[in-house]
């Protein structure tokens, strides 16, 4: 696990080199903030607390503009699809909301019943100011229940919100449980976490696999996008709860 890890931060500094010897030292400094969101062992307290420390200084969306963060886009897209009309009553709960950039892109698409969770304060304060969510809540998506009933959601969507001590693997059963049946669920993340994340090798897609094999679910898609966030690759996955 160690060697993966080394690997895994040799691959993070070479690609902060590169953007150093393009001449662009912006791209080196958000790339570099992004990463300290993913370092190795980080825990979930932390990694709630330093996005709140980002959104306090005014950097996140700066950093993770749409220029470099593809995510809140892909997710989009991949909504406008499974919903090409009558969008207004379509139930969606934007799981590690952040700032609210995928509200936002869902806003303007004529999305109108978007609630937000994220357990960073900081980020779900600036959510808030964009006025599109109807419930924001603020708590972490784990293995454990959320205080939200069954089958409530028509799509459960994350962009951006699994890495290292972000998002479990275990919370999937929670995502399934408050998806109506019939419904989605969207998970748009950086490809290379499959590998690199100790917690999702190996064990991120069997789960995902054996909830489909369990009758939990269906895999509509898994595919590679390119250039999701900075110069990495992304993969997007859609699921509708059985
Ligand atoms: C890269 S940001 C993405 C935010 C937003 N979805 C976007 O696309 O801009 C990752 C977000 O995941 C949130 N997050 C981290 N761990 C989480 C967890 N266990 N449950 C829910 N959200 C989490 C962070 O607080 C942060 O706001």
């Amino acid at each position: 696990m160690r060697t993966r890890w080394i690997f895994f931060k040799v691959m993070a500094s070479e690609k902060a080199r590169h953007f150093a010897e393009k001449g662009n030292q912006k791209d080196v400094a958000a790339y570099t903030q992004n990463y300290g969101a993913h370092r190795e062992g980080i825990s979930m307290k932390e990694v709630a607390d330093y996005y709140t420390e980002w959104a306090n200084s005014n950097r996140y969306e700066v950093d993770l503009g749409p220029e470099r963060y593809r995510g809140p886009k892909i997710a989009t897209d991949c909504l406008c699809e499974l919903f090409p009309d009558n969008r207004e009553g379509v139930k969606i709960l934007d799981i590690a909301a952040g700032t609210g950039f995928l509200g936002e892109e869902l806003w303007k698409k004529g999305y109108r019943s978007i609630d937000g969770l994220d357990p960073a304060e900081g980020m779900i304060e600036a959510a808030r100011k964009k006025n599109v969510y109807t419930n924001l809540i603020c708590d972490f998506m784990s293995e454990k229940k959320l205080d939200i009933d069954e089958d409530t959601y028509d799509v459960a969507a994350i962009a951006g919100g699994m890495g290292e001590g972000h998002i479990p693997c275990g919370a999937l059963y929670e995502m399934i449980r408050i998806v109506k049946p019939g419904g989605y669920i969207v998970i748009v993340m950086r490809e290379e976490y499959l590998e690199h994340v100790s917690d999702y090798k190996d064990k991120l897609e069997p789960l995902m696999k054996e909830l489909e094999l369990s009758g939990h679910w269906i895999k509509l898609e898994r595919r590679i996008v390119p250039k999701y966030s900075f110069e990495n690759n992304g993969v997007v996955f859609i699921f509708k709860k059985c």
